[in-house]
């Protein structure tokens, strides 16, 4: 980790500032600061106010001048007399009084970690003890900003509420875009960017399981013009909520912005015992001046130091039996796979769904699910005679479970129907054919617990688990939760996953865990505290892939973002690839594969060996490296991205011509991130035939290859410049790796 000297012995000697009402009065501003960025508030009287959020400046003297009405806006954004936008804060008293006025009372700041500071801002009704913690995590070189709320009710008696957002963030800047990411299953994370007008617009969840299925609880806005990769201020918000989350982005008459985000509101109003609080999920927020190609090196950067689980290993190359066999496999075809996959260089063998279920085997997806013994008829040497073969081979093995379900027709849900969600008398609607289990029972939690530490504790050999989720909530209603608490169970349901997966992790501490929700349904920095990485679609087929991986790398890293290769045509889409444009579109993620090598040709075996060698050459800086999104499948038919080692002494570029058109025209392809001073040889991988580039071109420097660019050739739009890369047909691609000369 990067690290200012001067900034981390300071942070070292801080011990925790108190600073009260009286304190507060000579220096009443409040900063969050990071490397390059700011919030400011400010104490005026018993009101905290946002004044600012951008870049860092020298001295914030000025903001104690400003005039009082040109705030941004309050901290929290309460339901009280005159205020008529969206509240962050909307709570009935104990004695049924609907607003709430808060007063500052302290804030306190602590560093958490050399590179983190914590800013807690403590507000209190005037009137009633009901107390409001703002807590601010301002991670300093990554330059995001968490943000989340406790409430705390210290009133005679339970306070109800009904809004209780984790952030309040008032923006000015008369014109807004907002990007946000929608889809469903097999098409996740499409980039969707308009200009917010006057109203309000809401993204949100009420599925229950899956948060990034239909949206992901990830936005982009870009003030006063579309958002672009390299200039303008953005806004970057990403909320870290496995459950039921919302934004809302108002613009009211005078074109504020007021965004609120947290835990939706919808059907989730809850008491607040007398003497409890409620602590919200963080709000991750980041600020650019330069794009959003910066908020997304700043969201990768922290996810690798603190938003996943070993950011900072490497991660293995993966063969899946999934999206080739599904339920129909045996010993001897899983057997092959892995022998197979061992040759061409795969380190890690995972066995899908389909294992287990004696009574109900699990032969299709409507059975079998909470059955979690392995199927003798299918495994009959069970999963220690699959771990022997993949150690014999030299490879590691991982397993899929889905703990959190069940099937009707399972031996789990005969002996335990009311471990589902479900309501008494009503209908239970199943999606693919199963049900939710209730996990704000601590029963079920156990039932979860017991059942992936007995199977890991059987075999301890398992390296990695695949944790799939393949339902949202279809019913409504817990038959644990009391008849007056009904509407919590979409905030008990995750707590008790969150429960779960801590439970899990502290009792296998090494396992290595992705998180799935039918492809990339639960890709939410709230899980991912507890994954190493997340499955991004159950579609592979690349073309769309393109878009589904540009998407997502908005907010998530390469590291984390599963990308395998599978077999043609696709399954649904019915579209067929060259083995090349294949891996060079999974190559750009965590590099896996998802077939029977048995079915491909000699070619196509040659052509992944030597991919997946090349691959592991590029490895650390695909994982580890800064990435620089060139030129936007969404803009042309042409796509590029690049990642750079943290010393910029290796680059990796990636090109995909995912769509010929007669006439097209071609962008240069300029680089980013290198030393402009330092020399670089230019070396294309995955190479068929030698139309594409010549080897060891250069050495160039960087500033020619980020001001000059690379020119891209096709058939009818030849360049007679002296860098070029060959695109003569779709789904042709180019893959350089780009090195610094010692
Ligand atoms: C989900 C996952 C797939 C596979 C199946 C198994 O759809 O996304 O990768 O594991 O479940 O049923």
């Amino acid at each position: 980790m990067k690290m200012n000297l001067f900034f981390a012995s300071v942070f070292l000697l801080t011990a925790m500032i108190n600073v009260h009402g009286n304190a507060a009065a000579n220096n009443n501003l409040i900063l969050i600061e990071t490397s390059n960025t700011v919030l400011v508030y400010r104490i005026d009287q018993e009101d905290v106010n946002l004044y600012y959020f951008g870049e860092t400046l020298k001295q914030y003297d000025d903001f104690k001048l400003v005039e009082q009405n040109s705030h941004l806006g309050n901290i929290v954004s309460t339901y009280r007399g005159l205020a008529f936008n969206e509240s962050s804060l909307r709570v009935t008293h104990h004695d049924g009084v609907l607003s709430t006025e808060l007063e500052y009372v302290e804030h306190t700041v602590e560093s958490i970690d050399p590179n983190t500071r914590q800013t807690t801002v403590v507000l209190k009704d005037n009137i009633y003890d009901f107390y409001v913690d703002v807590v601010f995590r301002a991670y300093h070189q990554q330059d995001v900003i968490s943000i989340s709320t406790r409430y705390r009710n210290s009133e005679p008696s339970a306070v109800h509420l009904y809004h209780f957002a984790s952030s309040y963030l008032p923006v000015f800047s008369g014109r807004y875009f907002l990007t946000l990411f929608h889809g469903e299953w097999f098409g996740e994370m499409n980039m969707r960017e308009t200009e917010l007008v006057e109203g309000i617009r809401i993204i949100d969840s009420k599925q229950g399981v899956k948060t990034s299925d239909k949206f992901s609880p990830s936005f982009l806005v870009s003030l006063s013009h579309k958002a672009k990769e390299n200039s303008g201020e953005v806004i970057g918000g990403t909320l870290a909520w496995s459950g039921n989350w919302r934004h809302s982005f108002e613009i009211d008459h005078r074109r504020k912005l007021h965004i609120v985000s947290g835990i939706n509101p919808f059907g989730s109003d809850f008491r607040l015992e007398s003497g409890n609080s409620f602590t919200t999920p963080e709000m991750l927020i980041s600020y650019s001046s330069k794009g959003k190609g910066q908020i997304s090196r700043n969201f990768h950067a922290w996810a690798r130091e603190y938003g996943l689980l070993a950011g900072n290993e490497e991660r293995p190359l993966i063969i899946n039996n999934w999206e080739d066999t599904f339920f129909s496999f045996d010993e001897e075809m899983i057997k092959e796979i892995i022998s197979d996959g061992a040759d061409l260089g795969i380190e890690l063998f995972v066995l899908d769904d389909g294992w287990f279920g004696t009574e109900y085997p699990r032969d299709n997806d409507s059975q079998g699910l909470g059955d979690w013994v392995v199927n003798r008829e299918k495994l009959p040497g069970g999963i220690e005679s699959l771990i022997e073969k993949a150690h014999s081979e030299g490879i590691k093995f991982g397993l899929w479970v889905e703990p959190e379900m069940v099937n009707k027709d399972s031996e789990l849900f005969k002996k335990h129907p009311e471990w589902a969600i479900q309501e008494p008398g009503r209908r239970m609607y199943e999606q693919r054919n199963q049900y939710v289990l209730d996990l704000s029972n601590p029963e079920v939690q156990d039932f979860i617990v017991n059942t992936v530490s007995g199977i890991l504790e059987e075999h301890p050999e398992i390296y990695y688990i695949k944790w799939d989720a393949n339902s949202h909530f279809s019913n409504v209603g817990s038959p644990y939760l009391a008849a007056n608490n009904q509407s919590y169970l979409g905030i008990a349901h995750t707590h008790g996953l969150y429960t779960v997966l801590e439970r899990v992790r502290a009792k296998h501490p090494d396992i290595i865990m992705q998180v799935c929700a039918s492809g990339g349904g639960r890709i939410d920095y709230g899980s991912l505290k507890y994954f190493h990485e997340f499955w991004s679609s159950d579609n592979t087929d690349a073309y769309q892939r393109i878009f589904i991986q540009w998407g997502t790398s908005h907010f998530f890293p390469a590291i984390a973002m599963g990308a395998h290769v599978s077999d043609v045509p696709n399954g649904i889409t019915r579209r067929s690839f060259p083995i090349k444009f294949r891996f060079d579109v999974a190559m750009s993620g965590r590099l896996g594969m998802e077939l029977q090598p048995s079915h491909m040709t000699e070619e196509e075996l040659d052509f992944s060996k030597n991919a997946l060698k090349y691959y592991k050459r590029i490895r650390p800086v695909v994982q580890f490296g800064d990435l620089y999104r060139l030129i936007s499948p969404y803009e042309h038919n042409v796509a590029s991205l690049m990642y750079v080692s943290d010393s910029k002494s290796k680059a990796v570029l990636f090109v995909y011509h995912h769509k010929w058109i007669y006439g097209d025209v071609y962008p240069d392809i300029k680089l980013q991130g290198l030393d402009p001073d330092a020399r670089y040889l230019i070396r294309e991988i995955n190479k068929v035939g030698d139309f594409y580039i010549e080897d060891g071109q250069g050495p160039f420097s960087g500033e020619f290859l980020m001001k000059n660019g690379i020119k891209i050739n096709t058939p009818f739009s030849r360049s007679d410049a002296h860098l070029t890369v060959s695109l003569m047909g779709e789904y042709d691609s180019v893959i350089l790796e780009i090195e610094k000369v010692q």
